[in-house]
This record gives C-alpha cells, structure tokens and sequence, in this order.
C-alpha cells in the first residue's frame, strides 16, 4: 500500500509513525509534514488547506489510501474531490464535515434528533441582533462563533458587559474573519469534559481508546488556552457503565440521525461532552482527531491501522478488530516559549536521539523542521514526548524521562500531565 497522510503536526506523526509499522504499507508521503515525519515519510510541499494542489498530488503519487488529519481540508470538499475520482480516502465530506464547520448546523442536528446537548439560546447574523439576545439569557452565557476559529471562537461570558465586548470583536470588528459572521449563544453547562473519538465507515463505527486532554498552558489549569499541552489515555478515564450511557444516549442517535438526515459521514468522529448532573451532553463535533490527544491514542494501537482505515475508506470497517494496549500512555507537549503567544523559532532541538534511546518513548515532532543535520522549531507546539507503560503513572515517568533530554531555547511544558483527574468548564 502506498499512503498519503494530509497535515504536519504531532498527529499526523503519529498517523505517519502507526502506519508506517504496517507490513503492507510500502511508502508513505505526507503533505506537508515536518522534521520529525521527513524521517519517517517523504514530506511534500503543498499546504493541508489546498485541495486543487492535494489532488494534483494524488494524481501524481496515485496514493492507495489518503488519510486527512486537520478540519480545514474536510470542510473544504477534499474528500469531495477524492471521492469524485474514486481514490480512497478518511474523513468525511464537505457536508458531514459542517458538524465541525458550523456550530449553528451541528446544534440544530442535535436539536432535531434529541441528542443531549445544552439548550440555544439563539443565532444571529448581526450583531445588532446578537446584542438584543442578550436580555433573555441566563448568566453566564456561552457564545460561540459559528465557524471555524482555531479553538477562539468560544468564549463563557460572565456578564452582558463581556459578551457584548466579545460580540463586537468577533462581529463588527471580524477579528477571527469569517468564521464569526454568525454566534450562537447557548446555556452554560458545568461539569468534567471527555472526549469520546470514534472511527466510522458510515454504518458501524468503533470507539478508540479513550482520552483526555490539557488545553490550559501552566500546571494546575492556569494561563490561557492553548492548543492542548498533553494528553493521556488510560481506560478507567472511561468506566464501562458510563461508556455504555455515552453509547445509547449519544453516539448511537448521532449515527441514526446520520442517516435520517441522509449524511453519510465516514472518518473519525470526535464528540466532545460536559459530564453534567444530568448526564453528559455533547459541547460539540470535530470531524477528525485530536491534537495531541491523538498521540496519545495511537501510541496503544495494538492492530494494523492501515489496514483498519482502509477498510472504513473502503466502508467496511470491523470494529472487532481494533485492539488497544492494556495499561495506558501519555503525551507531554513542549512548547516554544512564550506560546501561546508571541513566541520565537529557528532554536535548536537537543538530546532527541537521547530521549528515542529511552524504551518506550516516542518523540512526535509538531513544530519543527531540518535544516541539514540539525531540527530546529518552527511552531508553538514543538514536539510531543509520547510514552506507554503498565499503568498511567509508568507511562507518566517513563514520557517525563524522554523529555529530561530534550532541550532547546525557551522550551516550556506542563508538568502536572495526567496528574489532575478534575478538569473546569473552562476547558481542560
Ligand atoms: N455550553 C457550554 N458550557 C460550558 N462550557 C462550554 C460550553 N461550550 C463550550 N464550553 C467550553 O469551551 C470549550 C471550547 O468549546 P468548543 O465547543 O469545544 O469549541 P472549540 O473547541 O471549537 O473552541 C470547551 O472545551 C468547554 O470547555
Ligand atoms: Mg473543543
């Protein structure tokens, strides 16, 4: 099999690395990667987002399997495009792909399928209106941008003084551009998030091993939201009994609605969910992986992922066979520092081979490129130290360890990964 992998962060590296420990994979190329993937792949130059210059790469290299990590070449039709040639490919079309490319359309699905969720307020495409709404909610209301944002477009408003401000910056001053054209303002729900990421060939679907994620910068949940400094998976993140409730009352309406609807949606499915009071209600869709909660998925692969994604391409996805590593796993994130602010690149990465050296250790880059015998930053996320073990606490050392070694100029990371069970409404 010859395989393309679409992206160039920490979970396309893991796509990259898993795939590549297929017998039946012969090659691999990945668009655009980065200097931790050109080991593993060859690493084209054309961007995630450009799907007349993806397909013109496919056309070439006449991949037998494409694989599509980020949104943004779902939400733009490249399965469209690949389906359209009959080129086999993971991720669901540019219709499916709404559930994550609108809010307001993944919201009105959940509504017409009574899936838990919390309750709308309303939508607006002014923000005229968007201010008017404000005098018939409760406090504090959540608003939300209807598309995509880069992980800014939500914001928990305490006061009418701060969702108006916040209005303004996304509707009259169009500071996260297009996707903040239309909010949405819904009921502020409490509880402990979890992610539940599943894979789907359009009928059956398989659930991953499940996961959890630290979006906050600094340790103990402090500092800005960030694209995720680390993740873990262990399997009592996800007692069966609740597994079972997410199942039945989620996840099954989810994929009938699918099908009422007339959507046929085939790829990853990432459901994020507020474990209320009430039970656990979905906050939202991602129609692909995590980053990193990826990392820390796949380190537990224990099954042939090639040959299960293109059995979902293919629409005949069997559950059965994706088999995860008993114990668990862990993904530390460093970052440049400063991020996620301003943050500087071209440092110099030490003591990866170091860290590789370590049994059990996986170095997944994200930001980083070669620059000739050298790997230098070029993102805010640099790499993730992703290790397994016997237990949460083995994977935890054993990832710190790998990350003893590794320097670079500014490097900063949490270190509190997998150690606080309790996450805010905030976003942990
Ligand atoms: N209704 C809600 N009540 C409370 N917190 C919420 C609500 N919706 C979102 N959040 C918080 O905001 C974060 C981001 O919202 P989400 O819908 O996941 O959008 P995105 O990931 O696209 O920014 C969530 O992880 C959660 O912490
Ligand atoms: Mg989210």
């Amino acid at each position: 099999m010859k395989i393309l992998v679409i992206g160039g962060g920490g979970r396309e590296h893991a796509l990259v690395w898993k795939l590549g420990t297929s017998a039946r994979v012969e090659k691999i190329w990945c668009a655009p990667g980065n200097g931790g993937i050109a080991g593993e792949a060859e690493c084209v130059g054309v961007d995630a987002g450009d799907v007349g210059g993806l397909v013109g790469l496919a056309e070439k290299i006449q991949p037998d399997l494409t694989v599509v990590g980020p949104e943004l070449p779902l939400v733009n039709g490249l399965v469209d495009a690949f389906a359209e040639r009959k080129w086999a490919v993971v991720g669901p079309d540019k219709k499916a792909a709404q559930l994550e490319g609108s809010k307001i359309f993944a919201k009105e699905f959940l509504q017409r399928h009574n899936i838990p969720t919390a309750e709308m307020y309303g939508a607006h495409d002014s923000a005229g209106a968007a201010y008017g709404a404000l005098c018939a909610v409760d406090w504090p209301v959540v608003i939300k941008a209807d598309g995509l944002c880069a992980g800014k477009g939500v914001f928990l408003a305490p006061n009418p003084d701060a969702a108006t401000d916040f209005i303004e910056r996304v509707m009259e001053k169009n500071e996260l551009g297009d996707g903040g054209k239309r909010v949405m303002l819904e009921e502020a729900l409490e509880g402990e998030e979890l992610s539940f990421i599943l894979l789907t060939d359009g009928g059956r679907y398989a659930a991953l091993a499940p996961t959890r994620d630290h979006k906050r910068a600094f340790d103990n949940n402090e500092g800005p939201n960030t694209g995720g400094m680390g993740a873990y998976s262990s399997d009592e993140l996800l007692p069966a009994e609740l597994r079972q409730t997410i199942e039945r009352t989620i996840v099954e309406p989810t994929m009938k609605g699918l099908a009422a609807d007339g959507i046929r949606y085939q790829g990853f499915l990432y459901v994020g969910l507020m474990l209320t009071k009430s039970g656990p209600k979905v906050l939202e869709f991602n129609c692909r992986l995590g980053d990193p909660e990826t990392q820390a998925i796949l380190a537990r692969v224990n099954f042939d992922l090639a040959e299960v994604l293109s059995d979902a391409a293919a629409g005949n996805l069997q559950p059965e066979k994706l088999k995860w590593k008993p114990g668990a796993s862990a993904c530390v994130v460093l970052a440049s520092g400063g991020y996620p602010g301003k943050f500087e690149t071209g440092k110099e990465i030490q003591g990866l081979a170091e860290a590789e050296k370590i049994e059990d250790v996986k170095v997944l880059h994200a930001g980083t490129k070669r620059v000739g015998e050298k790997i230098v930053t070029t993102g805010g996320r640099v790499l993730g130290v992703t290790a397994t073990g016997s237990t949460l606490s083995v994977a935890l050392q054993t990832a710190y360890e790998g990350v003893g070694k590794i320097h670079f100029d500014g490097m900063h990371y949490r270190k509190d990964i997998g150690k606080l069970q309790q996450s805010s409404a905030a976003g942990d």
